[in-house]
């Protein structure tokens, strides 16, 4: 079984480096944290990135995990080397780049991108975003899979995530106590499906609701409450099509051996308890 520990970073390319900044920071709210040629680094909570954009391919989307010691990353890597996966281990070069001590990369059973990562670097500094959007930090993301069945398989049985509660066939799994870290929503190709953020309240919520739309950017779900989770959510788009979301007050699962992975409609009510439809392709049957 590979341990988890929690969801790092995304890091996503862009034919539009500098939009994606402008974006990231004036948009989003994200504090740049460093920059290299071609790529910018962005914080969102301690941590020293949670975001990279990098000249590329906008379709060259990776999600990064934490593993908790060399001797785990190095079974992992035995283990989805025994499973068909090609496992790519980071050089030092590109270890740097992610401001890691060691990483392997691989394909999930759907040809997601994700890496697995030691250390990752914490900073000294707080986060501090020039647009006050209340972020307290980078939280989840939903990737996309064609076989939720197999692909919930990849997660549960190969690594250590536990299934919180499911939309329809959607599985939403938690790696810690957080409601969820990861979750899966049907769609035909790979990819990241949304990139969440944590605000501290309501008040976030629905300030960043009228900020979104009086900048002219497409709201495509919310201002809204997620039954599964418990959050008040907010999910626009963002450079590339990438769908962002705002969250808060995330439900966190304590009574691990006692919790029961709940089933919610896949309907616009299992996605929100206050009547809000998505308008985001993977939400849709
Ligand atoms: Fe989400």
């Amino acid at each position: 079984m590979i341990e988890l520990k929690d969801v790092v970073y995304c890091r996503l390319g862009t034919t539009d480096l500098a939009g994606a900044e402008w974006y990231a920071v004036n948009i989003l709210g994200l504090e740049i944290s460093g920059r290299r040629p071609g790529a910018v680094y962005f914080k969102s909570d301690d941590r020293q990135h949670t975001l990279c954009y990098f000249e590329g391919n906008p379709e060259d989307q990776t999600t990064a995990f934490e593993i908790g010691s060399a001797d785990d990353l190095n079974r992992a890597g035995a283990t989805l080397d025994s499973l068909g996966h090609a496992v790519h281990y980071g050089t030092r070069e590109e270890c740097e780049l992610r401001h890691v001590a060691a990483f392997i990369a691989f394909k999930d059973p759907m040809g997601n991108q994700i890496e697995f990562v030691l250390r990752p670097d914490t900073s000294a500094r707080a986060y501090h975003g020039t647009r006050d959007a209340g972020i307290t930090g980078f939280s989840h993301v939903g990737l996309c899979s064609n076989d939720l069945e197999r692909d919930e398989a990849f997660w549960t049985q190969v690594c250590n995530a536990r299934v919180s509660d499911r939309i329809g066939d959607a599985p939403l799994m938690r790696l810690g106590t957080i409601h969820h870290s990861i979750a899966l929503f049907p769609f035909h190709k790979p990819g990241i499906q949304h990139i969440n953020h944590q605000v501290a309240g309501t008040d976030d919520i629905q300030r960043s609701f009228n900020f979104v739309r009086e900048k002219q950017l497409t709201v495509t779900f919310g201002p809204g409450r997620h039954p599964t989770s418990s959050a008040e959510f907010l999910y626009f788009t963002g450079p590339e099509g990438m769908t962002f979301e705002y969250s808060s007050g995330v439900a966190e699962i304590h009574d691990e051996p006692l919790w029961r992975d709940r089933q919610f409609h896949f309907a616009p009510k299992g996605f929100c308890q206050w009547g809000a439809a998505p308008n985001i392709a993977a939400f849709k049957d």
